[in-house]
């Protein structure tokens, strides 16, 4: 099976029925999207297939041959935050980090197909995303504020003290 992964190509004779996230984390070494529930209902492994959102502890590798799979990995790096990478860090979006990776690509998902959501539509959009720590609050103010087009200084590569632990928080690096 073929798989494009972060803008590199990949040929794979995994086992068709291998989720999706194992594949990425023990295959890949794509360690963004997180293992959690490993049921679908936490959210932590979330992925883009093709610009669209989906549980990859659910998604057997058979139905992305060919696919065009994005994780959290592919949306800014260490040195280059994305937009919403920043926000989490700047409104303290993250605390543990573990469900940090599959909020935000849920959220990016989110802003392609609707660049001016409400707070109804984030709530909606991360309906089973679950976060033990941060009490969801600081997580909508993070994405409201990128909705509403405020602009990070770490998205341009100045990296500001105290952002390499919040890379490490939001799953960016490992
Ligand atoms: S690990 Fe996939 S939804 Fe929880
Ligand atoms: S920041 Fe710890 S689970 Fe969300």
């Amino acid at each position: 099976m073929k798989l494009t992964v972060n803008g590199r190509a990949h040929d794979l004779a995994s086992d068709p029925l291998r989720p999706l996230l194992h594949v990425l984390r023990d295959e890949l070494d794509v360690t963004g999207p997180k293992a959690g529930c490993q049921q679908g209902s936490c959210g932590t492994c979330t992925i883009l297939v093709d610009g669209e959102a989906r549980r990859s502890c659910l998604t057997p590798l058979a139905l992305v041959d060919g696919a065009e799979v994005t994780t959290i990995e592919g949306l800014g790096d260490a040195t280059r935050l994305n937009a919403l990478q920043a926000a989490f860090h700047q409104y303290y979006g993250a605390q543990c980090g573990f469900c940090t990776s599959g909020m935000i690509v849920a959220a990016h998902a989110l802003l392609e197909r609707n660049p001016a959501p409400t707070r109804h539509d984030i709530q909606t959009a991360l309906a089973g995303h679950i976060c033990r720590c941060t009490g969801y609050v600081k997580i909508l103010d993070a994405i409201e504020a990128v909705a509403r087009g405020e602009t990070f200084t770490e998205t341009n590569g100045d990296r500001q003290p105290g952002v390499e632990e919040s890379v490490a928080k939001t799953g960016v690096s490992g």
